[in-house]
């Protein structure tokens, strides 16, 4: 099992950390054989396993539920719970629910996005023994603030804002924060002026760690390209390939043959 003292001394030690998103239980037992350090059940389950739009509706007693299935699959796993959207923007009685919910299914750190008007929950959560991931950069709860998915932190002002929102997540007692879509230069910058774990996607090669969601890096879908993403296996084709080759052995009587039956 990696725990957070693992983490933090592999960091120390300049060893680079992998992260993936994961929510259930099959792939999780997988992962759970992988060198895969970490494991996110992220809010992108409201894409990726919902079919939504964007990570907004998906709710925390769902998110519970993956959290749930992944910590069976994948035990020896450091298991991050993604809070979703407004799940503690309510009242510290709400806010602690949620995260008692993903806690109490698996999840052995909480992340959570964004810094302003999150202060006194984030040290309320830390100084609960719950450890605390940030989330900075493009965080997709704000996409209708964004006006989409779009590279954060270009101007001078932003990129000093972001700089600073990872400085107040280590002086609130984050342990790691994710830095999602920014220029390779701010990440360089960034990692600087902070001890914390910084975990990248689409932020470059100069942070402790990177993280994917998973059907992307496997190619589950062709449509979805950013230039930050490496695929690892044509899923998609992988897939299809097989869908077809059984409904052709079906038709073709060739499935179940006579060692298949009882
Ligand atoms: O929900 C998620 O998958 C995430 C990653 C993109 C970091 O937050």
């Amino acid at each position: 099992m990696s725990n957070i003292k693992q983490l933090i001394a592999k960091q120390q030690a300049g060893e680079k950390l992998s992260m993936l998103t994961c929510y259930d239980f099959s792939t999780a037992r997988i992962m759970n054989q992988s060198a895969v350090e970490m494991i996110l059940v992220g809010d992108s389950a409201a894409m990726v396993m919902h079919g939504e739009n964007s990570t907004l509706p998906i709710d925390y007693q769902t998110m519970a539920q993956h959290v749930r299935a992944v910590a069976k699959g994948a035990p020896d796993k450091f298991i991050i719970g993604d809070l979703p959207f407004l799940s503690y923007r309510k009242s510290l009685d709400e806010n602690m629910r949620a995260v008692e919910a993903l806690m109490k299914a698996g999840a052995h750190a909480i992340k959570l996005e964004g810094v302003k008007g999150n202060e006194a929950l984030i040290e309320h959560i830390v100084n609960s023994g719950i450890p605390v991931m940030g989330h900075i950069g493009l965080t997709p709860q704000s996409v209708n603030q964004f006006g989409g998915f779009k590279v954060q932190g270009k101007s001078a002002d932003d990129q000093a804002r972001i700089i600073q929102e990872a400085q107040t997540l280590e002086q609130l007692g984050c342990f790691a924060v994710v830095l999602e879509c920014v220029p390779d230069a701010l990440t360089r910058e960034l990692v600087k002026h902070t001890e914390l774990i910084t975990i990248g996607i689409g932020a470059g090669a100069a942070v402790d760690g990177q993280v994917l969601v998973l059907q992307d890096m496997l190619g589950f879908s062709s449509q979805f390209s950013p230039k930050f993403l490496r695929r690892y296996l044509d899923t998609e084709q992988l897939f299809l390939h097989a869908f077809n080759a059984y409904a052709k052995d079906v038709k073709g009587q060739q499935f179940p043959g006579p060692e298949e039956q009882y």
